[in-house]
């Protein structure tokens, strides 16, 4: 996002922890968090289309689907129309997904089950749209050896996503997926 874009726009970080993103206000149940807003998911303390932007950073994978959903219908209510929410979640091949305090997995395709009427009995109904998804290798912000081979192992993956979550294994995993819905009703 571009910092004009920043401009005049309510944007919250979701379980933002130590780090809200760059121009958000950080939400969390954590009082010993850098949050300015103190709150527990699903509930959330906003007045209705009052909000123009979302995130959420590895976050959502501590819910399960039930709270999940609960937590996308009240951040439509407080979304303005067209308003986005930026979704980050660690992939469920990455052996850190399975973690035990996260309750729900994440492919490729799992933000269908948001967007997709009949996919899913608990579908949110027709509330957002999806824009754009994409698969990391490393995680987004990888500071590590051969940046060139990460690029080129980012580019592969989302060439044929399906495919390549499938054989993954072989690869070390993937580490994070990130997408973005839009509210379009
Ligand atoms: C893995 S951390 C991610 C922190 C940050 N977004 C990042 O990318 O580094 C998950 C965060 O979600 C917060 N969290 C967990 N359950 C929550 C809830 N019910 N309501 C609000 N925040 C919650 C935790 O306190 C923690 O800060």
């Amino acid at each position: 996002m571009l910092e004009e874009d920043f401009m005049n726009k309510i944007l919250i970080d979701l379980g933002c922890g130590q780090a809200p993103a760059p121009g958000y206000i950080g939400l969390d149940i954590k009082r010993t968090s850098k949050a300015a807003v103190i709150g527990r998911l699903p509930h959330l303390p906003f007045k209705n289309e009052s909000v123009h932007g979302f995130r959420a950073r590895h976050v959502l994978e501590h819910f399960f689907s039930e709270e999940i959903f609960a937590i996308l219908r009240a951040a439509s209510s407080c979304l303005v129309q067209d308003g986005e929410f930026i979704i980050i979640v660690p992939h469920g091949t990455n052996p850190a997904a399975a973690q035990l305090d996260h309750k729900s997995y994440w492919s490729y395709n799992s933000p269908l089950t948001i967007v997709k009427d009949g996919l899913h009995d608990e579908w949110i109904g027709g509330k957002f749209k999806l824009e754009c998804r994409k698969l990391y290798w490393m995680r987004q912000d990888y500071q590590g050896r051969f940046p060139w081979l990460v690029k080129w192992m980012n580019w592969m993956i989302n060439k044929r996503p399906v495919v390549m979550e499938r054989l993954s294994y072989y690869f070390g995993g993937i580490y994070e997926m990130e997408f973005k819905i839009r509210k379009i009703g």
